[in-house]
């Protein structure tokens, strides 16, 4: 067992409502606790004093100076598992080519898809250990990893299985999804409902046989797959038992239709969404995930968190870290512009990346600080829990514990 504190303030983010709008007089601040860990999980939070009297044989990690106590940051969609690199789309989107001048000169998702084919599941494991291990470094202590740029039933075990062993590797969690449907193959030969149905009866018990992932994604755009083709792909998913999340009105709406008919975990972009689709989602128990990173990468409009909030839905926010539209891969920088443009409290940013995230990932034992929990804990160099998002994410944790375990320490 260990006791870490005194935290001038611990942030439990205990006690908020899974849905809709969350004032900054809602945050329970506990002051002057410690947190006692036994193995991975949380055992125990109150005074530190008392705990250390208590418990005085424990090792102690005492905090000198202040600190603010966070639960472990959790991205809820990523695509960091990748070959190569698209500097060069990104130049000539910022020079004013369109989309399809961009594809048209070899750019876009199929450049990756190529990228990552040529790759070697031993490079892809390494790069995307690299990636995970900054993002733990910067407080993110799970990451959600996508597929899709594998684009067949070979290439994109060959990324599952790199996503597997890189999770056996890292200390931060990796929680894989399968998005197959990412877009239609450009090599495949057949229609999308022929490849959609190959990677649903071929890859599909594959993924469930090697435990490989638990749940399956789908890109719904006119670029990618129509509402039409992706509900039957989605509802079999569903019926064997997968968790499903959509990429949902990105540039058009329709997606999170498709996400409430299919009974989604999570619909995530929402940039195009409109008040009928935000209604939806607000209805039905989805967490809506914003992806300010995409906005940033792509120079368009966020996601309408603050209506989706208004309109009683569930916000989780991610980074969407991926070689194309987001290649900056920085959530608490994105979740913290995100709020200063949406007009979002602390409440809601750090809960649309802690609990809320959480539940976009259907993940019961992280994203509070609560006894029985995993203890994935964020300690920063502090006295007010508001300098963390004021610093519009520069402001980076100083040590970040995951499983019980230190796993950075800036100052060693
Ligand atoms: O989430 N929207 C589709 N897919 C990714 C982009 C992937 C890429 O451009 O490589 C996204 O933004
Ligand atoms: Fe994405």
């Amino acid at each position: 067992m260990k006791l870490i504190g005194p935290f001038k303030q611990l942030i439990p983010m205990t006690g908020l409502s899974i849905k809709g709008p969350l004032s900054d007089d809602d945050i329970l601040v506990m002051e002057d606790v410690g947190i006692l860990i036994e193995g991975t999980r949380i055992k125990s939070i109150g005074k530190f004093n008392e705990l250390k009297i208590a418990y005085c044989k424990v090792e102690v990690h005492e905090l000198k100076g202040d600190h603010i106590g966070l639960p472990g940051i959790i991205d809820a969609h990523t695509h960091i598992c990748f070959g190569g690199s698209r500097a060069a789309d990104y130049a000539m989107r910022n020079a004013g080519k369109t989309y399809l001048e961009i594809a048209k000169a070899g750019g876009g998702i199929w450049d990756t898809v190529t990228q990552t084919r040529k790759s070697s599941q031993d490079q892809l494991i390494k790069t995307t250990m690299k990636r995970a291990h900054r993002h733990l470094k910067n407080g993110t202590t799970t990451i959600e990893v996508k597929s899709g740029y594998g684009l067949s039933v070979v290439e994109e075990l060959k990324m599952l299985r790199a996503i597997q062993k890189a999770n056996d590797q890292t200390p931060a969690d990796l929680i894989s999804t399968c998005l197959a449907a990412h877009m239609f193959p450009k090599d495949f030969e057949g229609s999308p409902e022929d490849y959609l149905e190959l990677i649903s009866s071929t890859l599909f018990p594959i993924l469930k046989e090697e435990h490989l992932t638990n749940r399956i994604d789908a890109f719904v755009e006119e670029s990618a797959f129509s509402e039409q083709q992706i509900a039957p792909y989605l509802k079999k998913a569903k019926a064997m038992g997968f968790d499903i999340t959509v990429h949902a009105d990105q540039f058009s709406t329709n997606g999170s239709k498709v996400a409430v008919d299919v009974g989604a975990i999570s619909a995530d972009h929402l940039e195009a969404s409109t008040q009928t689709e935000i209604n939806l989602l607000a209805q039905s128990d989805i967490i809506s995930t914003a992806l300010p990173g995409a906005s940033l990468g792509l120079g368009c409009n966020f996601t309408p968190a603050r209506k989706i909030l208004d309109a009683g839905g569930a916000l989780a926010i991610a980074s969407d870290h991926n070689p194309g539209s987001a290649p900056m891969g920085d959530l608490l920088t994105q979740a913290a512009i995100l709020g200063s443009f949406e007009k979002l409290s602390n409440a809601e940013v750090l809960a649309g990346i802690t609990f809320r995230a959480a539940a976009a990932l259907n993940l019961q034992d992280r994203g509070q600080l609560k006894e029985g929990l995993l203890a994935d804990v964020l300690l920063f160099h502090s006295s007010d829990y508001r300098e963390i998002l004021y610093h519009q994410g520069s402001f980076k944790p100083c040590v970040v514990y995951k499983n019980g375990e230190k796993v950075y320490d800036k100052h060693q």
